[in-house]
C-alpha cells in the first residue's frame, strides 16, 4: 500500500473481530515498529504481546474501569471559556465516546494486545519527562501503519494507566519500564477512511507565529 494512503486512512479501529491474527503478522508489525527513530538511537523499547485469554480478561476489566474514571472526571467536556462546540463537533465527540466504550466492553475479544514500553533508568535517577514519549510513539505509529497496510485495525490507547501497577504486576513488567501505550490489534468490523482533521493551513505558521501560509 502507498504510504500516503496508509497515513491518511489510519483511523482508530475500536470494533474488532475476534478472528485470529497470525504470529507472522505480529512479527511484521513489530519489525516496522523497531525501524522507528529514537533519541540517540537508544532503542530503549520493548513490546509485550498478550494473547493469553485470562490475562486479556483482567486487562480489559482494568481498562473498562479506567474509562469509567476518565468519563467521570469530565474528560472531553468543554472547559470554562471554551467556545461552545458545534453540533458536528458534539456528534463527533459522542461517536468517539461510544466507540471508546465499545472497545472497553470488548477489549478481551481482541486477538492481540500489544504493550509498547519504554525502558527507563533502573536506578530511578533519570525521571521520565514530557519528551520521554518521543522515543516510543514513533515506533507505535510505525506499528499501526504497518498494521493498516495489512488491513489490521489498531487503536493507540493509554487508559490502562489508571491501573498501571496491576497491569505491570500481571505481565511482570519492571517498575522502571513505562507502559507508553496498549494497542489492541485485530481484523476490523468497520472500514478505514480519513478522519476529521483541522486543515494544514490552520495549523501552519510561516517564519513567525500567526503568519499563515499563502498557499
Ligand atoms: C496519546 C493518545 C492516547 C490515546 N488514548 C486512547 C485511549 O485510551 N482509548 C481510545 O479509545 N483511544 C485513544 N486514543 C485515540 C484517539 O482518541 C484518536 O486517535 C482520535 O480520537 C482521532 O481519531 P482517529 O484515530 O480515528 O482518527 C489515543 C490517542 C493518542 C494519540
Amino acid at each position: 500500500m502507498d504510504v500516503t494512503e496508509a497515513i491518511t486512512t489510519l483511523r482508530s479501529m475500536r470494533r474488532l473481530k475476534p478472528d485470529p491474527v497470525s504470529d507472522e503478522l505480529v512479527q511484521k508489525v513489530l519489525e516496522a515498529a523497531i525501524h522507528a527513530a529514537s533519541g540517540g538511537n537508544q532503542q530503549a523499547w520493548a513490546f509485550v504481546v498478550v494473547r493469553d485469554a485470562e490475562k486479556k480478561r483482567k486487562i480489559a476489566e482494568w481498562y473498562r474501569d479506567g474509562l469509567r474514571l476518565l468519563f467521570e472526571s469530565g474528560y472531553g467536556e468543554p472547559r470554562p471559556g471554551d467556545p461552545a462546540p458545534t453540533p458536528e463537533q458534539e456528534a463527533a465527540g459522542e461517536r468517539t465516546r461510544r466507540s471508546a466504550q465499545y472497545l472497553a466492553d470488548h477489549m478481551a475479544e481482541a486477538p492481540v494486545l500489544i504493550f509498547a514500553c519504554l525502558i527507563g533508568d533502573p536506578s530511578g535517577e533519570t525521571r521520565h519527562n514530557a519528551r520521554s514519549g518521543s522515543s516510543i510513539y514513533p515506533a507505535v505509529q510505525n506499528l499501526m501503519l504497518a498494521a493498516r497496510a495489512e488491513g489490521l485495525g489498531t487503536t493507540l490507547t493509554t487508559i490502562h494507566s489508571f491501573h498501571d501497577d496491576e497491569v505491570k504486576e500481571l505481565l511482570g513488567i519492571p517498575s522502571h519500564v513505562l507502559t507508553a501505550a496498549m494497542i489492541p490489534m485485530g481484523w476490523p468490523m468497520g472500514r478505514f477512511g480519513a478522519g476529521p482533521r483541522r486543515p494544514v493551513r490552520e495549523v501552519t505558521h510561516i517564519d513567525e507565529w500567526g503568519h499563515p501560509p499563502n498557499w
